[in-house]
């Protein structure tokens, strides 16, 4: 169960970049397929290695994301995570642990392949950041070797 009425989770994912663009109808499908839940400091919201069964949109705090080479990155509010296992099936690839005290909504597997056949921007915007994140991690590689 959420923590708040459609309508006010309808406000809070206007705030949320992945969702810009969006319809009102659109947003209060997400309304209602998305939970939310606040996370302590410390807490592993995904652990690499672990089977995905979730992907998490980042509404207030920061996270901390240790990679498989050890390189550590912050997520903060509007940020996404966890969406890679959805996408492949394949394990957690990183170690996501909350570095501040984190209000997030959380989309489960089968809702999160509602919402890319729903909203199309969605997808791009997904398409998008997870280009950008490759590019950086590339780059991040090329001036260790
Ligand atoms: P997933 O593999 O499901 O679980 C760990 C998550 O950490 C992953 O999805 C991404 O959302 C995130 N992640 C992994 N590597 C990076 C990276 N290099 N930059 C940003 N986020 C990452």
């Amino acid at each position: 169960m959420g923590l708040r009425g459609a309508p006010g989770k309808v406000a809070l994912l206007k705030k949320v970049q992945l969702f810009e663009g969006l319809s009102d109808r659109q947003l209060q499908q997400i309304a209602r397929l998305a939970d939310e839940i606040d996370a302590p400091t410390g807490k592993v919201l995904a652990r690499a290695g672990d089977t995905g069964r979730e992907m998490f949109v980042i509404v207030d705090g920061q996270a901390t994301v240790t990679t498989s080479q050890r390189r550590t990155l912050q997520l903060g509010t509007g940020d996404f995570f966890g969406e890679m296992s959805l996408l492949d099936g394949g394990p957690r690839s990183a170690t996501v642990e909350a570095a501040t005290p984190m209000h997030l909504l959380v989309i489960g597997q089968r809702e999160f392949f509602e919402l890319l056949a729903e909203a199309p921007l969605i997808s791009k915007c997904i398409m998008r950041t997870l280009s950008q994140r490759l590019r950086k991690s590339d780059a991040a590689f090329s001036m260790c070797t």
